[in-house]
């Protein structure tokens, strides 16, 4: 006989509490809603919904690799932050919600219609620059990271939010060829996590190595490449963003456009440099820095 809703949810439950797992019942709901295709209000008001086969066995395989220690937001590929659904996989941090509070401060120190230009250093999904871009539909902002891999997730995640006119992503190893540009607000969750830290960390973060946001190639589980603040970036992802190539105008002439330059120039031209008596504000904000200008 067919599973209801509540009954697996009771089910997944169980089975993730029996494996030892902390919150057993929002990760159960979760992979209950995605499996059986439904929505929160559906478990509470229409409950005994039966499961088509297809899903009961959807929902297994996910409670298998929730057993596993993997990541909801990696079997689901999808995390919600701030107040936007972003896509995520292993090339990613999964978006945290400590990390809500830059996008907080940012959202406090600005007016909805002001028009601003932002910077985010090492983006990753796109978490905290879209976020904000999303509430603050007159800014523009630039993602930089190492990682191609990370840019298609952001580029993809811009697109997904009908962001993407008003974003730059660029691969390049932090402010490194940005030195002639300024932006009315810079943020940055850098890696966070010393790699001698790693292997004593809960399974979801040791083995699904963006979780540890160092931004490296992809990991699999067992074989994780000393992630962490302190590791410099792979020589391969070194160089591309040089001064010069970012807001290079459309058609003049000169070196080969870098790889991840499509969606930036003239977006980028806007408000960016501070006003003349103008001082550079910075403060620590959760696992990064808030950086601004004030009069
Ligand atoms: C902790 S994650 C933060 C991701 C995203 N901003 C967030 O808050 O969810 C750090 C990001 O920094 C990137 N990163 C690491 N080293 C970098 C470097 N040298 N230059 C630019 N980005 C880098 C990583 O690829 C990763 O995406």
């Amino acid at each position: 006989m067919s599973l209801t809703l509540v009954q697996a949810w009771t089910q997944a439950k169980k089975t993730l509490e029996a494996a030892g797992l902390a919150g057993p019942v929002i990760d159960a709901r979760l992979l209950v809603e995605a499996a059986a295709e439904a929505t929160r209000t559906d478990i509470v008001t229409d409950p005994y919904r039966a499961l088509t086969p297809e899903q009961e066995a959807t929902l297994a395989e996910y409670l298998a690799r929730r057993v596993r220690r993997e990541p909801v937001s990696q079997i689901l590929g999808r995390k919600g932050f701030w107040k936007i659904m972003l896509n995520v996989n292993r090339d990613v941090l999964t978006p945290r919600s400590d990390t809500e509070v830059i996008v907080d401060e940012v959202l406090k120190a600005t007016t909805e219609h002001q028009r601003f230009s932002i910077l985010d250093l090492g983006v990753g999904s796109g978490a905290i620059l879209l976020a904000i871009l999303a509430e603050r539909p007159a800014a523009k902002g630039l993602g930089v990271d190492v990682s191609e891999e990370a840019l298609a997730v952001a580029r993809d995640n811009a697109a997904h939010l009908g962001l993407a006119n008003r974003v730059a992503l660029l691969r390049g190893d932090w402010g490194e060829g940005l030195a002639g540009d300024s932006y009315d607000v810079v943020v940055s969750n850098p890696p966070y996590i010393a790699a001698e830290v790693i292997e004593t960390l809960e399974p979801e973060v040791r083995d699904w190595g963006a979780e540890a946001g160092a931004g490296r190639r992809r990991r699999r589980p067992g074989r994780l490449p000393a992630p962490g603040a302190r590791d410099p970036p792979p020589a391969e992802a070194r160089g591309p963003l040089r001064r010069g190539d970012r807001l290079r105008p459309e058609g003049r002439r000169g070196r080969p456009v870098p790889r991840g330059r499509r969606l930036q120039r003239a977006d980028h031209q806007g408000p960016g440099r501070p006003a003349p008596g103008c001082r550079r504000d910075e403060k620590p904000l959760g696992n990064g820095r808030l950086s601004r200008y004030i009069r």
